[in-house]
């Protein structure tokens, strides 16, 4: 990965009346960086800034977001028109290659991702050690952990070739891994991957495909999903992308770097929270039951959050939200729900809290994870396997921002520093004196 940052300036930091230079960079888009590696070396101080509000900790070429503008930019393209024209698999492409693919790279890239989609026989048995009501993201960081168990001729990270591969196999085991997961919760027989569809028809139909039927995918489903999907696939640093970027600095293989990041993404906080969302609009069940619950968001003795809504980068509205209240629109029509009475919840609570002063003030918005709960729900999934459905999506980003990571020169293990406030050096005391 070649660097791109462009020299802008010098940024003078004086303490105790020594003065030290650091030099600023600028980047395509998005806000200049100072670069600080030699801070500790020019100032003996350190850095300190828990939960990286303003550090960045890498340059990457792959995903831009503008929190102010609400703009999500995969490679330069925009993510709506991403999600209107484009579809998963030329997505991935984009996002692992750059560019948008030709005809033929697509066919060549497509072709790849379909030949891995199966999972060794073995690794069936690792699901019959799960109780069936375990829960299925449980399974899936057990199960993708597991993978660099059976696949040791792509676990070098510095082969090249060996990259491709682990990448085309991550990006087309994780349906079947997933789908996987969710027949095993319903005792339903697993569905082997047909090489006849695309890849998210073919997902839905290892969920909803039984022996004693054919399955037909509702083309307005799949698209659906599909779109979903691409909303999900990559989001610069976010909790998850850095957990993959961190354990993949030290040399570790990319089947447990994805691994890091699933379990990463569990938390409610991040991936979790669209599970999160669905479940607090079906607590709140009624619009007349809204404004308590307003004002236990804004209640700071009250650890209740709003879930679906604020992110620490948009402080406007998060696009995808936008593209995803769209396709719950569409799935709730193609599934003929009509009134459906989470989407009431959903709309009024997003109505009445954009107009409330505390939201406003702290520009909270919905985000991804708002109106997906209620789509992905539409679309026959249980609401544990929401965070499963954005981690495949998510694999996409990992593996193309650990990929980046491995290729760029400048990488070195990721080790921060801290502040230690514990106790001051002191002997030990034997315990006849304590
Ligand atoms: C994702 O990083 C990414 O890019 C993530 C993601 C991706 O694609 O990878 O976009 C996916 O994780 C989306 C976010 C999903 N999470 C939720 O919907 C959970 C609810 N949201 C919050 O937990 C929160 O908004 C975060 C975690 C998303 C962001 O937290 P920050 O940036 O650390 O902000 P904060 O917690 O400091 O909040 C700022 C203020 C606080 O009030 P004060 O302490 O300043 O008085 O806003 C308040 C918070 O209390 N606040 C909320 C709120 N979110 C923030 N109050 C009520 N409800 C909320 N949802």
């Amino acid at each position: 990965m070649e660097s791109k940052l462009t020299k802008s300036g010098m940024m003078s930091v004086t303490y105790e009346g020594r003065t030290s230079e650091f030099p600023v960079f600028e980047g395509t888009h998005g806000p200049r960086v100072v670069d600080i590696r030699a801070f500790h070396k020019e100032t003996g101080l350190f850095t300190f800034d828990p939960g990286f509000t303003s550090t960045g900790s890498c340059e990457s070429h792959i995903t831009f977001i503008d929190g102010d503008e609400g703009i999500l930019l995969y490679r330069g393209v925009p993510i709506d028109d991403l999600a209107e024209k484009s579809n998963f698999i030329e997505v991935a492409y984009l996002l692992l290659h750059g560019e948008l693919p030709t005809s033929t790279e697509l066919h060549d890239f497509n072709h790849a991702i379909t030949m891995h989609t199966m999972v060794h026989e073995q690794l069936k048995n690792f699901y019959s050690g799960f109780r069936r009501d375990a829960h299925p993201m449980a399974i899936m960081v057990g199960v993708v952990g597991a993978l660099s168990a059976f696949y040791h001729d792509s676990t070098d990270i510095n082969d090249p070739k060996q990259r491709v591969i682990a990448t085309h196999r991550m990006i087309a085991k994780m349906p079947t891994i997933a789908a996987m997961a969710y027949k095993y919760s319903i005792g339903q027989p697993f569905v082997f991957p047909s090489n006849e569809l695309d890849y998210t028809s073919n997902f839905m139909r290892m969920c909803f495909a039984v022996p004693a039927e054919e399955f037909k995918c509702n083309p307005v489903l799949c698209d659906a999903l599909d779109k979903i999907f691409i909303l999900h696939m990559d989001h610069e640093q976010n909790a998850s992308t850095s957990t993959v970027r961190l354990a993949g600095s030290s040399g570790a293989n990319p089947f447990a770097c994805i691994a890091a990041g699933i379990a990463s993404l569990w938390g409610p906080a991040h991936g979790g929270a669209n599970e999160a969302a669905l479940n607090m609009l079906e607590e709140i069940g009624t619009v007349d039951r809204i404004p308590e619950y307003i004002a236990r968001a804004k209640d700071k003795d009250d650890p209740f959050r709003l879930m679906g809504f604020g992110h620490r980068v948009y402080k406007n509205y998060d696009p995808r939200a936008k593209v995803m209240q769209k396709a719950c629109h569409e799935v709730l029509g193609a599934m003929g729900i009509k009134n459906d009475p989470l989407l009431e919840v959903a709309m009024e609570l997003e109505k009445i809290a954009l107009e409330d002063e505390y939201f406003i003030e702290k520009k909270l918005y919905p985000n991804i994870d708002f109106y997906s709960g209620i789509t992905l729900k539409a679309l026959g999934f249980p609401t544990d396997m929401f965070t499963v459905l954005f981690a495949l999506a998510r694999t996409v980003g990992w593996i193309a921002q650990w990929s980046e990571m491995i290729e760029d020169p400048t990488q070195k293990i990721g080790r921060p520093r801290q502040v230690y406030t514990g106790a001051a050096n002191r002997p030990y005391v034997p315990i006849v004196q304590r």
